[in-house]
């Protein structure tokens, strides 16, 4: 591709290379990343090579092959890491399936990866890679240069006032849609959610139009339902290629959702036609010799952003609900805000659960070496669950996030979001939305879980309620909590 070097008019905050932008200093052209490898085999002979290539001893922890705990760690990983955390500490070593992949759990081992060394780690390589083959090279799979330039285009988009003026299309598209909350029906809160949710993104971040895609018959939201059930399969069918495969089913998808994504920037340079949304400032950012962004990278940023944008949201508002109905006494609480649930929901369930990466050299954490060159996953899942860092954790109680307890938390305790210089984009966006639908709902409406409905979470690769929150409708009796300033952006 060619450079994205001195963009016009935007600034990352982040990116330590701007103060040389504004005084005119030209950085080098910046390379996409070469192409990744897609084929299973070389992947996973790629990963044993490195392990072998080890050049200081592993953490401690399970070593030898078995498919038990392979097959355990993928049906349950939050029971399981929580089990090597008792046996081993905060980081540890576990063979799943064909490698070994080196696990950081608590706040000490999250700073560590997020923030005081985050240069040590990459996501292309970790096992974001297998985004790859949807996302393409966006923000979740590239590093380094291309990731910060990338990322520096998008991050106006995401400013205070930007998300304020998507509040009326949140609100509009939540209040739309609903009207089936009426007393007494049963609705698939996950389900609607992620329906709102990806209207939401098409038209807030891209002012795509969702209603024309359905009218030309694309199911925009069942395409990336679709696409994304390719995590959720076993991982014997994963790796499985060929006719009626996962894979091919995700391909398909793929190819029905680019036809939509390149449709639209077609449409939009041909028409001239912009707006406030992402789309339209990743088409008309140019660097200092007059280049454009190829269609290609343009597409993948919005493919990696529609997946980051609604996946997320949809997962958390869920999960929200689901501690609400079992807890309805939080809602009596005059102490207790939307925001404060919101941040003890994202504590139990961070739908973004687990942080892969590879790490590049060797380090050193909490009295362990960890060779470079491997697998190392930090899980805030697990984290927010640690017995010697929250009290009572697996307890939903939103006091825990007080001005004064929050203030409280330790460097890396909390990392719902992830951190450093790689925190979540989309964070204050989501968190208006999950805000704007939960204070819509809980206006007017209680919802109660289904009798006999028991909670089981999968992972796909964001964790979700399997089979969906089956809920019924029921009139509120009682004033809603009120919605911070801040998620009301
Ligand atoms: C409750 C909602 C959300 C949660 C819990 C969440 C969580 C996260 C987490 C944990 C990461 C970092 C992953 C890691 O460290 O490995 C992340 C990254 C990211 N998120 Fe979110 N997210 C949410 C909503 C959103 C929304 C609404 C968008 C876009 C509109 C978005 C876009 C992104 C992007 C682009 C990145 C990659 C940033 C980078 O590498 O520079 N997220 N998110």
């Amino acid at each position: 591709m060619r450079g994205l070097a001195s963009f016009r008019g935007l600034r990352d905050p982040s990116s330590e290379t701007d103060a040389g932008v504004s005084s005119g200093y030209s950085r080098p052209m910046v390379q996409g990343p070469p192409p990744a490898g897609t084929n299973p085999l070389a992947l996973m002979w790629g990963d044993i090579k490195a392990d072998r290539a080890a050049t200081v001893p592993f953490p401690p922890g399970e070593f030898g092959f078995s498919m038990a705990r392979t097959r355990r760690y993928a049906a349950d990983p939050l029971n399981s890491l929580l089990e090597y955390y008792e046996r081993f500490g905060p980081v540890f070593t576990l063979k799943i399936f064909h490698h070994n992949v080196v696990v950081l759990l608590g706040p000490e081992a999250n700073h560590h990866l997020l923030v005081s060394n985050a240069q040590n780690f990459r996501w292309r390589e970790g096992h974001f890679r297998d985004l790859i083959p949807l996302m393409g090279d966006g923000l979740l799979t590239t590093d380094g240069a291309f990731h910060r330039e990338q990322r520096s285009l998008m991050v106006p988009a995401f400013h205070k006032h930007r998300i304020r003026e998507s509040l009326g299309v949140i609100q509009e598209e939540v209040d739309r849609a609903a009207e089936v909350f009426v007393p007494g029906a049963v609705v698939d809160l996950y389900e609607w959610t992620r329906h709102v949710a990806l209207r939401i993104a098409m038209r807030a971040l891209f002012g795509l139009d969702p209603d024309a895609a359905r009218a030309g018959g694309l199911d925009a939201a069942g395409e990336f339902e679709s696409a994304l059930s390719y995590y959720g399969a076993d991982f014997m069918l994963q790796i499985a290629r060929g006719p009626f495969t996962p894979y091919t089913r995700m391909q398909q998808s793929r190819a029905r959702l680019d036809e939509l994504i390149y449709g639209e920037i077609a449409r939009r340079r041909r028409s001239g036609e912009r707006g406030p949304d992402i789309l339209s400032m990743l088409l008309d950012a140019t660097d200092e010799h007059g280049a454009v962004l190829e269609d290609r990278y343009i597409r993948d940023e919005v493919m990696t952003l529609m997946f980051a944008g609604h996946d997320t949201t949809t997962s958390t508002t869920s999960f929200l609900f689901y501690e609400l109905a079992r807890n309805p006494e939080v809602l009596e609480d005059p102490r207790i805000s939307i925001e404060m649930i919101l941040d003890e929901t994202l504590r139990m369930y961070p739908a973004a659960h687990i942080g892969p990466r590879r790490a590049v050299e060797p380090f050193e954490l909490l009295g362990h070496t960890v060779p470079g060159g491997i697998h190392v996953h930090y899980c805030s899942w697990a984290s927010h669950r640690l017995p010697d860092v929250w009290e009572d954790p697996h307890r939903f109680d939103p006091l825990r996030f007080t001005e004064e307890r929050r203030a409280q938390l330790r460097k890396g305790q909390y990392v719902p979001f992830g951190g450093g210089s790689r925190t979540c984009l989309g964070m204050r966006f989501g968190q208006a939305e999950i805000g704007i639908i939960a204070r819509t709902i809980l206006e007017r409406h209680r919802l109660e879980l289904v009798p006999g409905y028991e909670l089981d979470i999968r992972h796909m690769p964001t964790i979700s309620p399997r089979g969906g929150l089956p809920v019924t409708v029921r009139r509120a009796t009682s004033g809603t909590p009120a919605l911070e300033p801040a998620l009301a952006a």
